[in-house]
């Protein structure tokens, strides 16, 4: 996907940026030439040295340098570019694009590029919930950047949350997402994944079968197709693919405020396995065990977010595609929900225990839309998800 590209890699100056050197080795391993910008505080990182050697080319750092002017004007290196990758973007990086500060080598280019930019946030995870660092970032969103990461996980400075620069193959996956010319290029789309898991008490939850393997794929065919992906996740047994944006989620309710949280969307693929029920007596302690008396659980219905979703008044995606997962009269019951949800097409399949469908790799679809029942033979999961983003493309755009 990188081959023939030509990617500025403008390092900020973060402990991540020693991730940087070794995302310069795989775009040039996946073909693509990475031209490297370091901003003054990244040199207390890495050297414009090793950044050199991995790149293969002149490190440029100097707004004022002339000899890199009288080679390459600032506008010149970015319009060279197919691409502007920040990794690592830091608050102050981030706050200058957001703001339009150029007065810096980094920060001028970023001003005087038409190209797209892909930015891997990386700082303290108080530096990024901050209400100022979640507007800048809002902000660059809405002009079109494209964000990967932050991820959740241990930091440097010894603290633990969403802060860490994405990893390097999920740097690479964006970018190329970000290269493709494919058919979803500009376009948002929602996926929701997985099973949802429904609290007892703090120790214990009630959960389905639900691997996730079905939504993932599905989300990995959109990014591939151009796509901008926001992928809800409940708790699944596969791991989210790379190059999207993931908001892991545990219950039905809080999938319901991630999905409001990521609209708008141009289309939104409900492929999770929504528990409909909650326990409405959730205990706040571990329920414990009594000689003879066994617990009562009561439950209350979940929101449907398919429901509620194809049913808005304002902002409903264009497309919006649920699933039926079925064990008998496949296509009554989904042609019936479809009408019932609201949604534009239903994907049918039938999850009877002798199919193997729930969890296993294939899956055989029926497609439902206004114009009527299509079936597909049976294939594998990835080709589902191929088949199904295509048609998505189709109809979108
Ligand atoms: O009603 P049922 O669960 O069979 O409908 C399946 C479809 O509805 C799936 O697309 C699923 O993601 C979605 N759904 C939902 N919220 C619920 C229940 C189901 O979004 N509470």
């Amino acid at each position: 996907m990188l081959h023939g590209k030509t990617i500025l890699l403008i390092i900020g100056g973060g402990i991540a940026a020693f991730k940087s050197l070794d995302l310069i080795r795989r775009m040039r391993d996946e073909g693509a030439r990475v031209v490297p910008v370091l901003t003054k505080t990244a040199e207390e990182f890495v050297t414009p040295l090793s950044v050199s050697a991995l790149s293969a080319e002149k490190t440029y750092r100097d707004l004022f340098d002339l000899t890199d002017e009288a080679e390459m004007g600032h506008i010149e290196l970015s319009r060279a570019a197919d691409l502007i990758v920040v990794a690592p973007a830091t608050a102050d990086l981030i706050g200058k694009m957001a703001n339009g500060l150029a007065n810096d080598l980094a920060s001028t280019l970023l001003m005087a590029t038409d190209k797209r930019v892909l930015i891997a946030p990386s700082m303290n995870v108080r530096m990024w919930h901050h209400p100022a660092c979640q507007r800048n970032v809002a902000t660059l969103k809405s002009d079109g950047v494209l964000c990967v990461g932050p991820d959740e996980g241990n930091m440097a400075c010894g603290e633990f949350g969403l802060g860490r620069m994405a990893e390097v193959p999920d740097i690479i996956a964006a970018t190329s997402a970000a290269l493709s010319d494919g058919p979803l290029k500009g376009k948002h789309v929602l996926v929701t994944s997985g099973p949802t898991h429904e609290l007892i008490d703090p120790v214990r939850y009630i959960a389905n079968r639900s691997s996730g393997a079905q939504g993932t794929a599905i989300a990995s065919a959109l990014r591939d197709l151009g796509a901008e992906v926001t992928f809800v996740t409940g708790p699944a047994d596969v791991p989210p693919p790379a190059g999207v944006t993931v908001v892991a989620v545990e219950t039905a309710r809080e999938m319901k405020e991630a999905v409001e949280a990521a609209l708008p969307a141009d289309a939104a693929v409900f492929a999770a396995a929504v528990a409909d029920w909650r326990v409405a007596s959730q205990s706040g302690s571990k329920i414990k065990k009594k000689d003879g008396a066994l617990p009562v659980l009561e439950f209350a219905e979940n929101p449907d977010i398919l429901a509620s979703v194809s049913q808005m008044e304002k902002g409903r995606p264009p497309l919006v595609v649920g699933f039926a997962a079925e064990t008998d009269q496949v296509l009554e019951h989904a042609t019936a929900k479809r009408l019932r949800k609201g949604c534009d097409w239903i994907v049918a399949n039938d999850v009877s225990p002798e199919t193997g469908i729930m969890g296993g790799a294939e899956n055989a679809v029926t497609l439902i839309s206004e114009v009527g029942a299509e079936v597909w033979q049976r294939m594998g999961k990835t080709d589902v998800a191929r088949k199904l983003a295509l048609r998505i493309a189709d109809e979108i755009a």
